[in-house]
């Protein structure tokens, strides 16, 4: 299974391509993830993204390319969820040219569709674990009492300003990727309210049962 979830900040990409590499064996290729693990390391690269990942501005399309070029060749013909990519129409025409040209297209895309209400609560109350890379929210989804509170990340994009920056560039430069998407693959808008559980298993319905796809 070759799958994208797509939608803006805090729709709970990450949360869920975590859970549904888990369960299916899939590969989760994160970019926002990729880009701070290299800001952690404070390699070339991390140096050079540091800046437009805490203003909550989008990295050129050509260094998150060759990134992405470099983890789907790594993985070879291993199923993958691709998260926060591709998110500009430019992105999305070279992901469907190299995957063409690998001879292995997407199965489907999944649009989580949450009010913008929400996405902003879920951001500033969003947690993350650097030593186990689980995301939390404090009030939705709040850390188990044994890991430690000063362990856990406040992520710099998730401070107001940085938040509302990130929702203007979702629509200004995500948004339009949704017609790309429709065009060239199976896309399925899927309700990413409610609780965890319910969201992960509309995604797998959506995906197995309109579909009849198999492997997840
Ligand atoms: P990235 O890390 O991809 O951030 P994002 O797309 O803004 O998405 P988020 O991680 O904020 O949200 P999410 O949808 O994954 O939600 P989550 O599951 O965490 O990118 C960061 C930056 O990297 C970008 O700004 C850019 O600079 C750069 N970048 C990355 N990719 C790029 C690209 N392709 N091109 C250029 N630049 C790129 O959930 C959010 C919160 O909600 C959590 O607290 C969670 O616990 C909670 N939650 C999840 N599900 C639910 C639920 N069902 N109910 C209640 N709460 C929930």
């Amino acid at each position: 299974m070759r799958l994208a979830l797509f939608g803006p900040p805090g729709a709970g990409k990450g949360t869920q391509a975590k859970r549904l590499a888990r369960a299916h064996g899939l590969t989760h290729l994160s970019t926002g993830d990729l880009f701070r693990a290299a800001i952690r390391d404070q390699t070339p690269l991390g140096r050079q993204v540091e800046d437009l990942l805490q203003a909550g501005s989008l990295v050129p399309d050509d260094v998150t390319n060759d990134i992405v070029a470099d983890r789907l060749a790594a993985l070879g013909h291993g199923g993958f969820v691709l998260d926060g990519f591709p998110r500009t129409v430019a992105q999305a025409e070279w992901l469907l040219a190299y995957l063409a040209q690998a001879d292995a297209p997407l199965d489907a895309v999944v649009s989580l569709q949450v009010p913008e209400e929400d996405l902003v609560q879920r951001l500033s109350r969003r947690r993350t674990d650097p030593e186990t890379d689980a995301i939390y929210h404090l009030d939705f989804n709040p850390p188990p009492g044994d890991v430690p509170a000063d362990r856990l990340v406040h992520r710099p994009d998730d401070q107001p300003d940085a938040i509302r920056h990130r929702l203007g560039v979702y629509h200004g430069e995500t948004a339009p990727v949704e017609a790309t998407l429709r065009a060239h693959t199976r896309y399925f808008e899927v309700d990413g309210t409610g609780s965890l559980d319910q969201v992960q298993e509309r995604i797998e319905q959506a995906v197995a049962t309109e579909r009849g796809l198999t492997g997840i």
